[in-house]
């Protein structure tokens, strides 16, 4: 469990689902984790979980996408915690319509939360990694990259995070910072609850039709992207940079 030296992660979105998951894990793993999610409330239950288990971890409020936000709360994270060199960018909404129904803020909003924020909470963590020369940094895209119907604006976004961690792997690797992408399928969490509410579907018929479409057979769990994030952020993973993973239980959606 992780020391007072430890070194210190950053997770978005990290109340619940794959980030509380990859927060928890990244706890295990030895880091010191800053838990972001919108409310600072809302990130406490994940908070606790880590120090129940022995790890040290700060819950942080900030909207990814609003640059003077995510500026205060890197520079807390960094008095509090220590300096972040792990980053991962797991905050996500999804405002699901076909192109004909998307309105303006629908298709705002998705991009707000996904490439702004990355953008935002990179720019901000990058300087602590490139003064610690280590760092790395995992952005959540999705299989709907690919695309995928009712999806244009996420969809959008997702591919939209595959080029931005490209580029971050070819300008950061000279300082020992790594940038690297994990794409997962059918994840259940509180999105995909979501989705299948949205289109008037029972939850569990729904994960079986699901999973039925799946190689692996079944669907994925939070924990199943955490292990994925927890590889990039190991310290034998340092050659493994500009890289897409589709975690989604076979080779593709
Ligand atoms: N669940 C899946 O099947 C799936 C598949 C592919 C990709 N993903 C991606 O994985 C990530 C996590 O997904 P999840 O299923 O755990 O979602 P979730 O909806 O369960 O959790 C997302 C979290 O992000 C937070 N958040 C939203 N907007 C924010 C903002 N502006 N600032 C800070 N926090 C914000 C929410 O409050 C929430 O706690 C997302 O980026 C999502 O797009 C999920």
């Amino acid at each position: 469990m992780s020391q007072p030296t430890a070194r210190v992660a950053i997770v978005t979105g990290a109340a619940r689902g794959i980030g509380a998951a990859t927060a928890q894990r990244l706890a295990g793993d030895g880091f010191a984790v800053a838990v972001i999610d919108l409310k600072e409330d809302d990130a406490r239950a994940t908070v606790e979980a880590i120090e129940a288990a022995g790890g040290r971890a700060l819950a942080v409020g900030a909207d990814v996408g609003d640059a003077d936000q995510v500026q205060a709360a890197v520079d807390r994270i960094a008095a509090e915690l220590g300096p972040p060199v792990v980053l991962v960018n797991n905050a996500g909404v999804t405002r699901d319509n076909m192109l004909f129904k998307i309105s303006d803020a629908d298709w705002d909003v998705v991009m707000h939360v996904h490439l702004r924020g990355s953008f935002l909470m990179s720019r901000a963590a990058q300087k602590h990694m490139i003064d610690a020369k280590w760092g790395r940094i995992v952005n959540l895209s999705s299989t709907s990259a690919l695309g995928n119907r009712g999806q244009a604006n996420y969809a959008t976004a997702k591919a939209g995070l595959q080029g931005f961690t490209k580029t971050l792997a070819i300008e950061l690797g000279k300082f020992g910072v790594t940038a690297n992408c994990i794409a997962p399928g059918f994840i259940a969490t509180d999105m995909t609850k979501a989705t299948a509410e949205r289109i008037g579907e029972e939850w569990e018929p729904y994960v079986a039709k699901r999973a039925a479409a799946i190689p692996v057979a079944r669907a994925g769990q939070p924990e199943d992207i955490a292990h994925t994030v927890s590889f990039f952020c190991s310290e034998g993973a340092g050659f493994v940079s500009g890289q897409v993973i589709y975690v989604a239980g076979g080779p593709k959606a």
